[in-house]
């Protein structure tokens, strides 16, 4: 038996196929390369020294879709495959929501007809938009401030519905705090399209490596100490061993549960530039401007429910996070493009 892995070629997913790998789970990986490169699959098999099987599939085309569970004999699925940039979903709204939503349901149907009803989703912490209170419980309020956050949004309710219909489901919602950093050994790591980042990480990386001139930092006079927006960053390798957890949550429970995956603390712009200067021993310069319209002023996560619930929590620090980041910028300058 297999777990499929959708989207594994991403950011998230391929951290998380290194640590299913290490454990011995045997995978089978979809991913339509929308937002990723199939440099990943070497490094992902050079990393682990195992191999899997893989797709170049689009979850909304149905029948490349159906020959995975035709061929193989799938036991749980983690659903990473979707598009998840906050500005392009409000630009292109129906793309996301055919991408995020109408692809979403067209797995979930599958899996129902093949029997499969245990399910891993990436959700995000974008589903409490501008929090209330800090730090965030998954018992918070949920409000969605923009089209992505609505797909996820929606996705969540779907499988609550699933789940109501037919309680041998087995579902956890993993609700992402800010992953950053990269796998230790420099081979995988972020590598977004484009040639400006949306996301203060990869954007502070690209400025210390020379690529881009200076990072705007958006807002000074939020009610932190530092005046800049406080977030829960989490090291990509966490992260991606959180899911190890909730698959075997999966395997031993049925029912739909929410799971906040952050480090529970916060860390400002600022503070962040400042560890990524320690660990690169490049300067970032930096100016000020005006905020980023809909950015919350702080946001980090209670992660006590997967703890408990889960046995997981976050390992590795901002200094960490800096570090690995770093090493992979630095050793792959164009990302997987050289492959
Ligand atoms: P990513 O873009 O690196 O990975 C997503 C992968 O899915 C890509 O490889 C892309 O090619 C693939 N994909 C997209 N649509 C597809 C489709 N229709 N069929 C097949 N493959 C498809 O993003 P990521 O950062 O790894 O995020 C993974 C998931 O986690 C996404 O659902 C995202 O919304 C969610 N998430 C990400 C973050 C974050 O900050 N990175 C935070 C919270 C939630
Ligand atoms: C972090 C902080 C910015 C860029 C987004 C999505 C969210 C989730 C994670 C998927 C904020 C500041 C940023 C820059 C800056 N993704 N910033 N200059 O906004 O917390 O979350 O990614 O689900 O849904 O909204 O992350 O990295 O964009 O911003 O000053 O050039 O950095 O204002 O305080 P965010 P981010």
């Amino acid at each position: 038996m297999a777990i499929l892995i959708t989207g594994g070629a991403g950011f998230i997913g391929s951290h998380t196929c290194v640590e299913l790998l290490d454990a011995g789970y045997e995978l089978v990986v979809v991913d339509n390369f929308s937002n990723s490169n199939p440099g990943v699959l070497k490094r992902i098999r050079e990393i682990s020294g195992k191999e899997f099987v893989f797709y170049g599939a689009d979850l909304n085309r149905t029948g490349q879709l159906e020959e995975v569970f035709l061929t193989h004999p799938i036991e749980a699925v983690i659903h990473f495959a979707g598009l998840k940039a906050v500005g392009e979903s409000v630009r292109e709204p129906l793309h996301y929501y055919k991408n995020n939503v109408s692809g979403t349901l067209n797995l979930l149907a599958l899996m129902e007809k093949h029997g499969v009803k245990s399910l891993v989703f990436s959700s995000s912490a974008t589903v409490y938009g501008n929090p209330e209170c800090v730090p965030i419980s998954e018992k918070s309020r949920l409000h969605a401030a923009n089209p992505y956050g609505r797909t996820k949004l929606m996705v969540e309710r779907i499988l609550q519905d699933v789940h109501a219909a037919d309680r041998e489901w087995s579902i956890a919602l993993l609700r992402y705090f800010n992953p950053i950093g990269a796998h230790p050994s420099g081979l995988i790591g972020e590598d977004p399209n484009g040639a400006a980042p949306a996301n203060l990480m990869p954007y502070i990386s690209r400025v210390a490596a020379g690529k881009l001139d200076e990072l705007e930092v958006f807002g000074n006079d939020y009610p932190t100490a530092d005046g800049t927006g406080i977030r829960d960053y989490i090291h990509i390798v966490d992260l991606a061993r959180g899911h190890l957890k909730a698959l075997e949550k999966v395997f031993t429970s049925t029912g739909v549960e929410a799971y906040n995956l952050g480090t529970g603390t916060g860390c400002s712009v600022l503070e962040l530039v400042a560890s990524f200067e320690k660990a690169s021993g490049v300067r970032i310069p930096y100016r000020f401007v005006d905020r980023r319209p809909g950015d919350a002023a702080i946001c980090y996560a209670d992660p006590s429910k997967a703890q408990s619930e889960l046995g997981w929590s976050a390992a590795r620090g901002i200094d960490e996070m800096c570090r690995d980041g770093w090493k992979w910028q630095t050793l792959n300058p164009n990302g997987y493009r050289t492959e």
